[in-house]
């Protein structure tokens, strides 16, 4: 599943975030190859913020909870544990091939998730679509090729097992956190049929109510969930 979450941080984060980023100057970001498996490293062209500085951690404790209140990207994601958000920024040509998330991603921080599985993938844009030419986030599935260019501080989430890229940017400079999940429940088939159960039964509890049936439903949501999650 492939969702647009909107409006992840709101304008005063993101211009914080932002803020912090530009006051940062150019010598935080360093080479993105540093962090990339033996045949990513192949096709990573960016730059990011050193993972674990203090830089990075500060900015990227606000996304992570942004996005752990955001009710939207629980229900889609359903996560269990999640990796400290890390920064980039492509300009000048600045691309990211194709290639499919490592299976495992670390968290070194003091007291971070360690080392969890990504199931999900997630991609919060810093950088308004009209700051920077190309960079599109191409995501492939089985019914094609998705393209996706947001709204600074919406997010896109998507699993992990997706092949996906980032496009040449061609002008300005495109800035986002990327992040990854563990989730409750390991399939994306399975977390897809229970964000939509979950959606549909918060639409009919405001048309309706909690009707007899409202509740009989929530408790097939809750144990679905039960019978699929992994802790
Ligand atoms: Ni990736």
């Amino acid at each position: 599943m492939l969702l647009h979450v909107p409006q992840v941080l709101t304008p005063q984060q993101l211009q914080s975030i932002r803020k912090v980023l530009h006051d940062a100057g150019e010598s935080v970001w360093l080479d993105g190859r540093a962090t990339a498996g033996a045949q990513a490293v192949q096709v990573k062209a960016n730059q990011q913020l050193e993972p674990g500085s203090v830089l990075a951690t500060g900015l990227g404790e606000q996304i992570s909870q942004a996005l752990q209140a955001h009710p939207m990207f629980v229900s889609a994601a359903l996560p269990h544990r999640m990796v400290a958000p890390l920064f980039n920024r492509y300009k000048g040509g600045g691309t990211y091939g194709n290639h499919i998330d490592g299976a495992f991603q670390r968290d070194g921080r003091v007291g971070g998730a360690g080392r969890i599985r990504s199931d999900v993938s997630t991609t919060v844009f810093l950088s308004e679509p009209g700051e920077y030419e190309g960079g599109e986030l191409i995501v492939e599935d089985s019914y094609g090729s998705h393209e996706v260019k947001l709204q600074a501080g919406d997010a896109i989430v998507y699993p992990s097992t997706s092949l996906h890229r980032v496009e040449p940017v061609t002008g300005g400079a495109r800035m986002a956190a990327v992040l990854w999940t563990q989730s409750l429940v390991r399939d994306d088939a399975r977390r897809a049929m229970l964000f939509e159960l979950d959606m549909s039964i918060l639409t009919l509890r405001q048309q309706l109510g909690d009707t007899p049936q409202l509740v009989s439903l929530t408790g097939h949501y809750h144990n679905l969930l039960r019978m699929w999650a992994e802790l």
